[in-house]
């Protein structure tokens, strides 16, 4: 009988353990999410009143106090419109809501643009994002041309999307980045439009596992084809260390994009390709115990090299994804780490005080560093993953 009162005391002290941490950990994650929105809600108007009506924001030199615009042709035009919308979502406030639309306004004529694989960056996280919050169809409307636009850029002999056009130095590129914008074709066949989109998005998917991924499932940055026989020229990196190196945002695009992939798809090669994607990422010794990386993971500078907070932020949302498809330890590890680069873009160390770092979120990202281009700067794409991680973790963590 004792024995069983001693087992019983020790299960019950356990499971107050266990209870005890999960309340303080969602008890902290909930004022360090409520701590954001009001903090960001305040902190896009001196983002806003840095920013003409014409143009979208892109970053911050805190040298000379500038900020950086963009025109809407640039990749990361959809980023401040679709940021603006989660923070809608979250304060109901009509003034954040009228400057989402005003962006909206500006934006839409690129619906059709065909200039580069982005469109999806472009307009699926900036209308696809308003659609989410107010089943306006006009929205959608636009996030379905964009789809067309998208799939001009398929090419059937190498069964992927170029991402870029031919340049001097790239026949036909198809870059690891491209993962994410598969997200805008499968949504809209999805949603009544043309299923060929889906099958362009998975032809791709499949393309890239095949090609992109090296055998510790890091993977390169570009593949440059030869469209002529369908062969691979090279393997290189554009914005990495070097040919060989895992580029951080690079690996964070691959783990976003394979767990978005089974997301549509329920397609277990997928969950296994995010798997092993975040296997590398969480077990890198060059991971730092923030879990925001380096801006590539074999950086030579390691530990002086620069972070890139926009990697933690997309690493962060596509791990809280990659939880509500696993289980046990592992759906634990995934969860834990979120929480941890959340915990830490949220601190001083990488949040901005309010009015400064031009009125963006957070500091300390990292462009093109070979380009010499956004290095230890603010990004829109930062504060846009870092947003809808605290939106996810909301969603589907506090319920
Ligand atoms: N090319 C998109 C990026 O810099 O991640």
């Amino acid at each position: 009988m004792k024995k069983y009162i001693v087992g019983f005391a020790l299960l019950f002290v356990m499971a107050q353990i266990g209870y005890g941490q999960t309340a303080s950990i969602k008890n902290k994650m909930e004022a360090l999410i409520q701590d954001n929105f009001a903090f960001a809600a305040k902190q896009y108007q001196y983002l806003k009143a840095n920013t003409p009506d014409s143009v979208m924001p892109r970053s911050y030199v805190s040298a000379t106090n500038t900020s950086v615009t963009s025109d809407t042709k640039w990749w990361c035009s959809g980023f401040y419109p679709g940021t603006l919308w989660y923070l809608y979502a979250y304060t109901k406030d009509e003034n954040i809501r009228k400057e989402a639309e005003k962006r909206l306004g500006i934006l839409e004529k690129e619906k059709y643009y065909t200039g580069n694989h982005d469109l999806g960056f472009m307009i699926y996280c900036s209308f696809g994002t308003a659609y989410k919050y107010t089943n306006n169809t006009a929205y959608k409307d636009v996030v379905t041309i964009a789809a067309k636009s998208l799939s001009t850029r398929y090419r059937p002999a190498i069964k992927s999307i170029q991402s870029w056009n031919s340049s001097a130095r790239l026949s036909c590129p198809v870059i690891i980045d491209n993962m994410m914008n598969l997200e805008l074709l499968h949504w809209v066949s999805d949603h009544g439009g043309d299923p060929v989109y889906k099958e362009i998005a998975v032809t791709h998917a499949n393309t890239t596992i095949e090609n992109q991924f090296r055998p510790d499932n890091s993977s390169v940055h570009v593949v440059d084809w030869d469209l002529a026989n369908a062969k691979i020229l090279k393997k290189v990196t554009w914005q990495g260390a070097s040919d060989s190196s895992a580029w951080s945002r690079g690996q964070t695009w691959g783990l976003y994009g394979y767990t978005m992939m089974y997301r549509f798809t329920k397609n277990p090669a997928y969950l296994n390709q995010a798997k092993k994607i975040a296997k590398f990422i969480l077990s890198h010794p060059n991971l730092p115990a923030d879990k925001v990386p380096y801006w590539d993971f074999d950086a030579t500078t390691i530990p002086n090299a620069p972070r890139d907070a926009s990697s933690g932020a997309i690493m962060a949302s596509a791990l809280l994804e990659l939880g509500q498809y696993t289980s046990g330890a592992e759906k634990k590890e995934y969860i834990k780490t979120a929480e941890t680069i959340l915990m830490a873009l949220s601190s001083e160390a990488y949040r901005a005080k309010l009015g400064e770092n031009g009125g963006f979120i957070l500091m300390h990202s990292v462009g093109s560093l070979p380009h010499k281009s956004e290095v230890d700067a603010p990004l829109t794409y930062a504060d846009y993953y870092f947003i809808e991680s605290l939106t996810r973790y909301k969603d589907w963590y506090l319920k």
